[in-house]
């Protein structure tokens, strides 16, 4: 018996394919990289852009014949798309052929959902509101030598342009001892040489749980494991970068100096319609301190153009900032509407013409700066 998990979307879906791979191999399932043999598929979605969404559709949409042809395949579907109530009716409507289709709460509920399937056939829809942190949840670690480890899942930021708080939930801390076990077991398995913490927002891990520390203590917890590895965490947010991780950044071996620092506009105007809660002048008084402490940092970035509204006089700001910081890497998007967030019902949305142009703009803009780097 074959399975076959189709991942889209963010590091932490990744990671959630690891989960629901150690899932289906405790069913007795084991993994083919060919989705024509397997007689379980799961497709982990994700909704940031409609991009994302279009791509799953067309891919759970060419599973008819196989599903035609092999009666007993049993096709999943889970993630961000899910969670959203629209779409997992739309879904469950146009694809009759999808079995079981499960919102990001429910993933602690798979094996006995594929029971269930197995014995009655029925069809199955699950969504719960909201959900509880699942410790029971192992990983089939398979990304090379890289764990990865949730520190904290959800979002509580709500940028206007942003699904996740909506299918993800409101941030929830796993507690320190219980991530320092899974590093310690890591470390001690001796199979990873990097670690790499993942949460929407890192900064604001034990934000929702004093009692847990801050995000810079856990830091040094973890450096204070022994063994020989390296930390690296995503996804930091401006807004709540203090001083204090820059120091543990700066004096621990173990922590790897890069940082993905996504800033979305270099206008403040923009930053303030998107709901960012920093300005250009603090983004950049925090690259300074990281550059003073760590000369070598090497920083990334994300940016969306064609915020609403974003006009060709923020555009060129959003272009300043990125020559000013001269980033090592830049995750350049489209703005792309968002069900039921604030910037969906926003004026001047800005046309297709002039986001592929802006987007065009800031990939050579980001390869002459490579260059620079590189002579
Ligand atoms: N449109 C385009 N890009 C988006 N991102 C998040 N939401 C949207 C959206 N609606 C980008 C942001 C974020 C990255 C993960 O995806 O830049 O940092
Ligand atoms: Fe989305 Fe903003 Fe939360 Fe990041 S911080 S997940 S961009 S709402």
């Amino acid at each position: 018996m074959l399975y076959n998990i189709v991942t889209y979307g963010c590091q932490m879906n990744v990671h959630e394919s690891e989960k629901i791979a150690a899932i289906l191999e405790d069913l007795g399932y084991t993994e083919t990289q060919k989705r024509e043999d397997a007689d379980i598929i799961v497709f982990n979605t994700c909704a940031i852009r409609e991009g994302a969404e279009d791509r799953a559709f067309g891919n759970i949409g060419a599973l008819k014949q196989q599903k035609k042809k092999n009666k007993n395949l049993i096709i999943i579907v889970c993630g961000c798309m899910t969670q959203q109530k629209s779409v997992q009716e739309k879904l469950f409507k146009t694809f009759p052929f999808i079995d079981i289709i499960i919102g990001t709460h429910n993933l602690y509920k798979l094996k006995n959902l594929i029971q269930r399937k197995l014995d009655d056939k029925k069809r199955i829809c699950e969504y719960e509101e909201s959900g509880d942190l699942h410790e029971e949840l192992i990983s089939k670690r398979s990304s090379g030598d890289n764990a990865w480890v949730n520190i904290m899942y959800g979002c509580n930021n709500f940028c206007t342009y942003c699904i996740v708080p909506y299918v993800r939930g409101r941030e929830k801390s796993r507690k320190k001892d219980d991530i320092l076990k899974e590093i310690k077991d890591i470390v001690q398995c001796g199979n990873y040489k990097t670690i790499t913490l993942l949460g929407q927002n890192v900064n604001s891990y034990g934000n929702d749980d004093k009692s847990q520390g801050t995000f810079s203590q856990l830091l040094q917890d973890i450096c204070d494991i022994e063994g020989d590895f390296k930390l690296t965490f995503m996804t930091s947010h401006p807004k709540d970068l203090g001083d204090d991780l820059i120091e543990v950044m700066a004096k621990n071996d173990k922590i790897l100096k890069e940082l993905h620092l996504p800033v979305q506009s270099g206008s403040n105007e923009i930053l303030k319609k998107m709901n960012r809660n920093y300005t250009i002048e603090h983004y950049l008084s925090i690259v300074e301190k990281l550059r003073a402490k760590m000369p070598n940092i090497r920083l990334t970035t994300d940016i969306i153009v064609g915020f609403p509204g974003e006009t060709e006089q923020d555009f060129m700001q959003t272009c300043d900032l990125v020559k000013k910081v001269k980033y090592d890497g830049i995750f350049a998007f489209m703005y792309s509407k968002r069900s039921g967030t604030v910037a969906e019902k926003m004026p001047n949305q800005v046309d297709d013409e002039t986001k592929h142009r802006r987007v065009n703009y800031l990939l050579q803009l980001e390869k002459e700066i490579k260059a620079q780097k590189e002579n």
